[in-house]
């Protein structure tokens, strides 16, 4: 079941935006990354939800897609994601936003695995910017963002497919199949 999940989990760049996620809905993926392992159990995020229009359409054009595809616009114009989720942290309460970093990488999969499973789909955004994502979203001064995940309907076919001749970048074929090559086992393993 959880192996077929993650063969499942896809990070997805384009979306039907005629499915509105909804607030319950973030709050479910958010719960898993609530149960999730953490360091020391300390627990240093929280999580902003966004998801209404207004907001979107002031965090989409500061997230950074595909860095690895070049030339391509993604998301595609009108197949963005409804709603995205930023993992921050107090850090007057829980120091440096260095600190808890592997922390944030258990919590965003807890997040997307979650919306895998409901049906949706979603892709952890490192490329954002900071500033600005922090300003228009009004948070406090001691609050960071630390990670952004877009969610949405996914509306596009990903592949995982071998990696040959040691190339991992991601690309796409001429009807814009979507290739992940993922490392052999027998690669990885010793
Ligand atoms: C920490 C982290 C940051 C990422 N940041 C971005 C990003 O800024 N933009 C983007 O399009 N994808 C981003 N991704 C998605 C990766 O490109 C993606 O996980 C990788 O290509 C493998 O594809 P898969 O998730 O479908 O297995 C990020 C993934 C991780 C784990």
């Amino acid at each position: 079941m959880l192996k077929e999940l993650f063969l499942k989990n896809r990070s997805c760049r384009t979306y039907d935006e005629n499915y509105k996620v909804s607030r319950e809905e973030l709050c479910d993926m958010v719960d898993c990354a609530r149960l999730a392992p953490a360091s020391m159990n300390v627990q240093p995020f929280c999580y902003r939800l966004v998801y209404t229009p207004e907001e979107l359409s002031l965090v989409q054009p500061l997230t950074g897609w595909a860095a690895g595809l070049p030339g391509m616009k993604l998301p595609p114009e009108g197949k963005c994601p409804t709603a995205f989720i930023v993992i921050c942290q107090d850090t007057e309460q829980f120091g440096p936003q260095e600190r808890f970093l592997k922390d944030v990488g258990i919590c965003a999969l807890a997040i997307q695995m979650r919306a895998c499973e409901m049906g949706l789909a979603g892709c952890m955004i490192g490329s954002f910017d900071r500033r600005k994502i922090h300003d228009v979203l009004g948070l406090a001064e001691n609050v960071a963002p630390l990670l952004v995940i877009a969610i949405g309907k996914g509306d596009e076919e990903c592949r995982i497919t071998e990696v040959k001749d040691g190339q991992t970048r991601y690309f796409r074929d001429e009807n814009n199949v979507h290739y992940v090559p993922k490392r052999a086992l027998s690669d990885i393993v010793f």
